[in-house]
């Protein structure tokens, strides 16, 4: 099997942090053209020093890391300090990384790279709000039609919100941004809270990470033990959801998820209900499928796969 062409659009975020380290250790199945950061659960200027430490942390400084737009494309930024920790990678032991910030900007190189590439061979997995992705479909709609697929994490239906009581905060953060990506016509699977708070860091999950003992095991069980306290203390849960990685495993071990095609569309009026993904689940109205909507996962292949993987590094 050729290595899927991605590109990861990432606002790391511990979760977010995983999923690039999942990635960086899946060479057969994945070839990471670029990683692409956006303002969100920090402002922009720490998710792209973030996505450098945890490209040195898995021994890829060679992976160009670019910084896109550092706010909503038209409503102020809302961060998420009190998840992720001011440095948005709290929990382990942070350096300066020494590997370059990409001079072009993230949209543009989301722009040329899918001008450039086969019709059809790259496929973006956002990591955070949309606001990149839909900044470069306003830019250039030529490439909407380019991409080969989407695979975001974002949403939430039955397991309605964790940042209002109707939204996720990856597209409450820019609900006008996730609706123009839904209503882009692209080929898009999508990882809500419904399946990601079914992948739960346990206490055994993490130590299976620490007993590595290597240095990316350590650092990730640190940012883990840190990620992990919100949610259970918000939801009394044993673990923390490991949302992101959700997306870089569905490329690796899709069997490992089960989701239903239906029609998704987002709220941007109203106040009360901002950002809310309102997700014809029973196909009670009209609208067409436009999503690959994720609902469950095997949650013990999940966490054995992103053990096994990150042991190569
Ligand atoms: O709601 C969870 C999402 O918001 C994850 O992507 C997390 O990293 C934050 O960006
Ligand atoms: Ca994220």
């Amino acid at each position: 099997m050729t290595a899927r062409k991605v590109i990861i659009d990432t606002d790391p975020g511990q979760d977010d942090a995983v999923a690039l380290l999942l990635a960086l250790a899946s060479p057969e199945e994945i070839t990471v053209l670029g990683i692409t950061c956006v303002a969100g659960n920090v402002p922009l200027s720490l998710t792209q020093r973030n996505a450098r430490i945890i490209c040195e942390v898995a021994g890829r400084p060679d992976v160009a890391v670019f910084a896109g737009r550092d706010a909503p494309l038209c409503r102020p930024l809302v961060t998420a300090e009190e998840v992720h920790g001011k440095t948005g990678l709290d929990g382990p032991d942070l350096f300066e990384p020494t590997m370059p910030l990409q001079a072009q900007n993230g949209v543009d190189f989301i722009i040329e790279t899918l001008r450039r590439e086969p019709a059809g061979s790259v496929t973006l997995c956002p990591l955070g709000p949309l606001s990149n992705i839909a900044a470069a479909f306003q830019a250039a709609p030529d490439i909407v039609e380019r991409v080969q697929e989407i695979v975001l994490m974002g949403g939430a239906y039955f397991e309605v919100g964790n940042v209002t009581p109707a939204a996720e905060f990856n597209i409450y953060v820019d609900p006008e941004a996730a609706d123009i990506v839904l209503k882009s016509g692209a080929e898009i699977t999508m990882m809500p809270l419904d399946v990601t708070h079914k992948a739960l860091t346990t206490r055994p999950r993490i130590e299976a990470l620490r007993n590595l003992n290597t240095s990316v095991g350590h650092f990730t069980a640190e940012m883990l033990d840190f990620f992990e306290r919100f949610d259970i203390e918000k939801y009394g849960s044993d673990g923390g959801p490991l949302h992101d990685p959700c997306v870089i495993a569905y490329l690796i071990q899709p069997n490992l998820f089960s989701g239903r095609r239906i029609n998704v569309e987002i709220e941007t009026q109203s106040e009360l209900t901002l950002g809310m993904t309102v997700a014809d689940w029973w196909g009670v109205t009209n609208r067409s499928p436009n999503v690959l909507f994720i609902g469950d996962l095997n949650a013990d292949g999940f966490f054995t796969l992103i053990t096994d993987r990150l042991a190569q590094l």
